[in-house]
């Protein structure tokens, strides 16, 4: 069961704290229905809730996914954690990183769905601590299993033992964790940190297998900078770690709660639950020039925050996508995998003696302005 049922006009309720709210849905589905795109004025924020107008923002030429004028947040500026963060296709527009692009799509779309959730059930024993299977453990194995599989897929030595698999995703997650708004200086700290450790790692690094040792070839023979090929082999980690963790982690919320089918195969009920209870609720767009857009006059360096969890409300981005996998010129191109890394996690859970029904009554959303990830207590 969800939740006591929480009105629509939920005084409480704004387009971030529905992020972690516990019901947001009546929420978003009147704002997708009957304000579509607005100014939030307390915000400072221009909001896009209904499908088409989301489809329209993440289409436009001028929105752009940084502020013209700032292209890494602040406070990573100058660190190690800001220069990775620099070089992300994910945080760039234009030309410049389209060559890399290019190389990195195609060598996702080669990784099958079906090995890599072989591959997870085998990286799953690895980081089997025999131990009993407590909320911590659940917690860490959903930030863990996902990236140490796909790090694994690509030919990272990640399986080596238990402790280097679990440095590996700490780093990560720290790195991704830095990237928060909400970040304070101790997070933002390990994320430099963090970015630091992975950037050795990955020059340390020698992938015999996998698709990395032809991606940097062919990105040598482009003329592509090696350190920003680098950069975003430790970006595709990066995406795949908190937004798998909340796809599994709501797979197994909605199991509990009895919203979805048990028995049905785990990649199938991540599926659902992606455009159930979207593991990404929103993005944001920056506008580079004043545009026309959603049939309002917007400034060259307005924002728009992007409903994806509101336009999942009814329905899919072309009739068969999930809202939460973007779309535009930023769609994930992970979002088959991700289905199938979360489904894996969600299936070794249970093979573990997870009780999803117990793990729904005791959990609390992390702090974010953008993910839904249950943190279970
Ligand atoms: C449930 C898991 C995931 C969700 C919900 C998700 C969602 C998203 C969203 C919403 C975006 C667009 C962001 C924007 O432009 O504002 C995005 C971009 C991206 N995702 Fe995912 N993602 C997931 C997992 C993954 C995984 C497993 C990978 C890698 C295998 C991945 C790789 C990427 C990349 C490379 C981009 C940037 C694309 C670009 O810059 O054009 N994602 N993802």
């Amino acid at each position: 069961m969800l939740p006591a049922a929480v009105s629509d006009t939920d005084p409480a309720i704004d387009p971030l704290s529905a992020v972690t709210h516990p019901d947001p849905y009546p929420y978003y589905r009147e704002l997708a229905t009957h304000r579509p795109f607005f100014r939030d004025q307390r915000l400072g924020l221009w909001v896009a809730a209904g499908a088409r107008e989301v489809a329209e923002v993440l289409s436009h030429p001028e929105c752009r996914v940084r502020p013209p004028a700032q292209p890494v947040p602040p406070v990573l500026a100058g660190s190690p954690a800001g220069d990775l963060f620099g070089r992300l296709i994910r945080m760039n527009d234009g030309a410049a990183h389209a060559p890399l692009k290019g190389l990195l799509m195609p060598m996702l779309a080669t990784i099958d769905a079906s090995i890599a959730a072989h591959r997870a059930a085998a990286l799953a024993e690895l980081l089997d601590a025999d131990t009993a299977l407590s909320a911590g453990r659940i917690n860490g194995f959903l930030f863990t299993l996902p990236v140490v599989t796909l790090a694994d897929l690509l030919g990272l030595p990640v399986a080596v033992d238990r402790a280097t698999a679990a440095a590996a995703a700490g780093h990560v997650a720290a790195f991704a964790a830095a990237q928060s708004p909400l970040a304070d200086a101790n997070a933002v700290q390990a994320g430099a940190d963090a970015a630091q450790w992975l950037g050795n790692w990955l020059a340390d690094a020698v992938p015999a297998a996998g698709p990395l040792p032809s991606l940097h070839q062919a990105a040598r023979a482009a003329g592509i900078d090696a350190q920003a090929v680098s950069a975003n082999t430790i970006g595709l980690l990066v995406q795949a770690c908190e937004a798998t963790a909340a796809l599994a982690g709501n797979t197994l919320l909605h199991l509990g709660r009895g919203t979805v089918r048990a028995g049905t195969a785990p990649e199938v009920l991540a599926a659902q639950v992606a455009v159930l209870d979207p593991p990404v609720q929103n993005t944001r767009r920056f506008l580079a020039a004043d545009a026309r857009l959603c049939g309002h006059d917007i400034k060259a360096g307005d924002a728009v925050l992007v409903l994806l969890a509101a336009a999942s409300c009814i329905g899919m981005a072309d009739g068969k996508r999930p809202w939460t996998f973007g779309h535009g010129r930023h769609a994930c191109p992970g979002d088959r995998l991700a289905q199938a890394l979360a489904g894996a996690t969600v299936r070794a859970l249970l093979a573990r003696g997870a009780d999803p029904a117990a793990l729904a009554r005791a959990f609390r959303y992390r702090p974010s302005l953008n993910a839904r990830i249950p943190h279970f207590c």
